[in-house]
């Protein structure tokens, strides 16, 4: 059986007016170098300070090493937690930050100016140690700060944003550093960050976070080629992300055209999200590729071209590309098979709707996704909004449509078919049933 050093079970976390965490799983292995990724309110601190000791959850269990360690404080365990604010003390010198607790611990003199001397060679301080480090620079004090957690020698490194509040150059540097230190020192690290390009360099593994719950678990390369949801392709990388139908394995319907793809194992005709990353299209002639439309922006990145492509059916393709293209000018898109992922669509929620056309009133439903749930967060509205793509899935009839006004797409699940022509006006939820100006059929 694997051992894990860290180990959440079912772990919960309520405030009084919020769940930070739910149902968190998380099994950490020896000298792992893991990164809890999400946007800032995701519960990623939280998660930090249950496993530090500083927080105790409403339900579940922590394990250290097997060992039930839910109630043991944070003094009496082996890890070390580097905040963001990283916290030195600004009348001592940088030596007397880094002993500071062996100091508490009485070690002799000797040992501890021993192990402040590796220390400082170690995060390249030699030189500094009389300095005070209210003097020092943004970057050494974090290399402090970094020091004087790891010359506690814990078998697990807490950092919370370490590299925060450094600038983009310095930032880079200290990535380097840090997972060297980690892979020299044979230290596990959690790690938390919410920067998406910090997370992928870094880690042997990435947590990605969403309202306190756990999306995805996998290495770097899985999480970016792989991503399991729309929030999970969006939040790393750009992405090129749009609706479409498994005709058969290997065939997806999308833009009502069939691409090959490498993926398996679907329900036949089941609806379903597709990814493709920007840097894997390439621009063609017109007439080439899987897709065409006509070029809307162009900026240049440095390495790269980033080039929006409008195509005909009001998708904006986001393409990278080394070559420049002139902007209203028409071109074909083009990608290889398994440039596709493919997705299950996740709605969040479904509410029943109203769908009017052109004078006709069609029932049907309207899928909350993580594309739309930010617009929607109540139960009940109206939506005006265009038709953008129809296909049938599993006996229905599926409906993309799109509100310009606030560059959303929705997705309808009908009996009827709706037009490609007129605008489409949504009542969702309870107020579907009864739309106050009209009755119902
Ligand atoms: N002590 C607290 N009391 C009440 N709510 C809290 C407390 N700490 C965190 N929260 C809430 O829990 C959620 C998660 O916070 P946090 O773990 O700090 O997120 P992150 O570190 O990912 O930005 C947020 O909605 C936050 O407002
Ligand atoms: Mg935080």
């Amino acid at each position: 059986m694997e051992r894990y050093i860290l180990e959440l079970k079912d772990v919960s976390m309520r405030f009084e007016d919020a769940e930070a965490l739910t149902g968190i799983n998380l099994k950490i292995k020896h000298k792992e170098f893991v990164t809890l990724l999400g946007p800032s309110g995701c519960g990623k601190s939280t998660m930090l300070r249950i496993l530090g000791g500083f927080l105790t959850p409403t339900s579940g269990k922590v394990l250290f090493d097997g060992k039930d360690i839910t109630d043991l404080p944070a003094y009496q365990r082996k890890l070390n937690t580097v905040f963001q604010k990283y916290a030195l003390f600004p009348h001592l010198n940088t030596f007397d930050n880094i002993a500071f607790g062996l100091k508490i611990k009485k070690l002799p003199n000797d040992v501890i100016k021993e192990k402040v001397k590796a220390m400082l060679k170690l995060v390249n301080l030699e030189g500094f140690e009389r300095r005070r480090v209210q003097f020092l620079s943004g970057g050494q004090q974090q290399r402090v700060a970094i020091a004087r957690a790891l010359v506690n020698e814990p078998e697990v490194l807490l950092l919370d944003e370490p590299l925060g509040a450094l600038d983009l150059q310095l930032r880079k540097d200290m990535q380097l550093e840090l997972k060297r230190m980690q892979q020299r020192l044979g230290i596990t690290f959690l790690y938390v960050t919410h920067d998406q390009e910090e997370a992928l360099t870094m880690s042997d593994r990435i947590i990605v976070m969403k309202e306190g719950v756990i999306q995805q678990d996998d290495t770097p390369i899985k999480v970016y080629n792989e991503p399991i949801n729309h929030y999970v392709a969006d939040f790393i990388g750009e992405a090129n992300m749009l609706y479409g139908v498994m005709r058969d394995d290997y065939a997806v319907e999308c833009e009502s055209l069939i691409w090959r793809c490498t993926d398996r194992g679907y329900e036949k005709d089941q609806f379903i999200e597709l990814v493709i990353r920007p840097e894997d299209l390439e621009m063609v002639p017109e007439g080439q590729g899987k897709a065409h439309g006509i070029v809307e922006s162009v900026v240049f990145k440095g390495v790269h071209y980033e080039i929006v492509v409008r195509d005909d059916t009001g998708y904006d393709w986001i393409v990278q590309n080394t070559k420049n293209a002139e902007i209203g000018s028409r071109m074909g898109i083009d990608f290889s098979d398994d440039a596709i992922q493919i997705m299950k669509v996740s709605p969040e929620y479904m509410l029943p709707a109203v769908i009017e056309q052109a004078g006709r009133k069609i029932e049907g439903e309207l899928w909350i996704t993580q594309d739309s749930e930010d617009y929607v967060k109540s139960g009940s509205g109206k939506l005006d909004t265009r038709f953008r793509l129809h296909t049938d899935s599993q006996g229905k009839h599926i409906t993309t449509v799109y509100a310009e006004d606030i560059r959303r797409t929705w997705v309808l699940r009908t009996d009827e078919q709706l037009y490609g022509t007129d605008p489409i006006i949504i009542r969702y939820g309870s107020g579907a049933d009864a739309p106050d100006d009209a009755e119902v059929r």
